[in-house]
């Protein structure tokens, strides 16, 4: 049975983006791919609000995040840790041969300026990862408050995952000093999986020219010297960019500002109806994710009960990950979903609670 996806991605796809992608295939080095690469990574870069180049990586997110490692750490990174992705993160950083610590507060709690400030201060960093919006959590980390301590560091290079939350929010990535900017495009993005998007600022790309060992399917350096011919270092998935083409025209359709609106909006009321249904948020006020809720399973419900028969009746239902399964679950609010689904969604629960 098809269900309608209510977990924190992949998401539902728009028929018109699926017809998008069925459009006839052309060859990434005629001069139709190039126009096509530069139409999108223009529309990217408003969306990012970023005058830095923006690169197109036909895989899922973690293959952009461990390039950053691989391209832009060359002493020592600070892995801020706060739930399941920014720890793989670490892990991943280390797997690539990195000298790296991770710096851990309990999953629910949002990384703090205080803390990224205290750990600059050591010395010991020239590069940072950090999760924008922890999809595991549903926990948003203050990005503008964090940003401006990285402006106290310039020699750090400061690389952010905004998967689950670019496109959702404002994200003015120039204005705030973020070096690489990376996320995938099924979540927020609500198209299908298989493409990562990522920024570099002049100071990664020259970073990336000092550090060996890069590869080469994430060599920030290919990309860079592609990116002259609008253009990717290998064959790129024309498909979903034709997706992503037909995405991006719709976002502006609907209006950036409309589309952030709508975002808060649906958190909003998601918030209230869990609070009215006697759960407690996962997520401390102000550091509540806008694409999802996370909800801490204060009554005790069986989760897996529910998730299966939500199932039956066609609806996907998340019931927590990783080390927090079932005592949380998430609701997700991203990408193209309205009020309406979001309340059809909401009555069925209901039903089931
Ligand atoms: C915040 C965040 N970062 C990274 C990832 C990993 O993305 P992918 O599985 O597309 O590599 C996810 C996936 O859920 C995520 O939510």
């Amino acid at each position: 049975m098809t269900k309608k996806l209510f977990i924190p991605g992949p998401v539902d796809v728009a028929p018109e983006v699926f017809t998008a992608m069925t459009q006839p295939m052309i060859g990434h080095r005629m001069k139709e791919y190039a126009e096509l690469h530069r139409r999108v990574t223009t529309n990217l870069k408003r969306v990012m609000q970023t005058g830095q180049r923006v690169f197109l990586s036909t895989s899922s997110a973690f293959g952009a995040m461990e390039g950053a490692v691989r391209n832009l750490v060359k002493g020592r990174c600070a892995n801020f840790c706060n739930g399941a992705f920014s720890d793989k993160w670490h892990e991943v950083t280390r797997r690539c041969g990195k000298e790296a610590d991770a710096v851990k507060v309990p999953w629910g709690q949002p990384i703090t300026a205080e803390l990224v400030a205290e750990t600059l201060a050591t010395g010991n960093y020239d590069s940072v990862t950090m999760i924008h919006n922890e999809t595991s959590t549903g926990v948003l980390s203050p990005l503008p408050e964090i940003a401006t301590v990285l402006k106290n560091y310039p020699d750090v290079v400061f690389i952010v995952d905004t998967v689950s939350s670019m496109s959702a929010m404002p994200i003015a990535v120039d204005e705030l000093g973020i070096d690489c900017c990376i996320f995938g495009v099924q979540k927020a993005f609500a198209l299908p999986p298989g493409l990562a998007v990522f920024s570099a600022s002049e100071k990664a790309i020259e970073r990336a020219r000092t550090v060996e060992h890069r590869g080469y399917y994430f060599d920030f350096l290919e990309f860079v010297a592609n990116d002259d011919k609008d253009n990717t270092p290998s064959t790129p998935c024309i498909s979903l960019i034709y997706g992503l083409d037909c995405q991006l025209q719709r976002f502006f359709s609907e209006g950036l500002e409309a589309r952030w609106a709508r975002h808060r909006s649906m958190a909003e009321h998601t918030r209230n109806w869990v609070q009215e249904r006697g759960f407690e948020l996962f997520a401390p006020e102000g550091a509540r994710s806008v694409t999802l809720t996370s909800v801490e399973n204060s009554r005790g419900v069986d989760l897996a009960a529910i998730k299966n028969r939500l199932g039956e009746q066609g609806y996907a239902f998340d019931d927590g990950y990783g080390t927090i399964k079932g005592k949380t679950f998430r609701i997700a609010h991203m990408g193209d979903m309205q009020q309406a689904q979001l309340d059809e969604f909401l009555a069925v629960l209901d039903g089931e609670l």
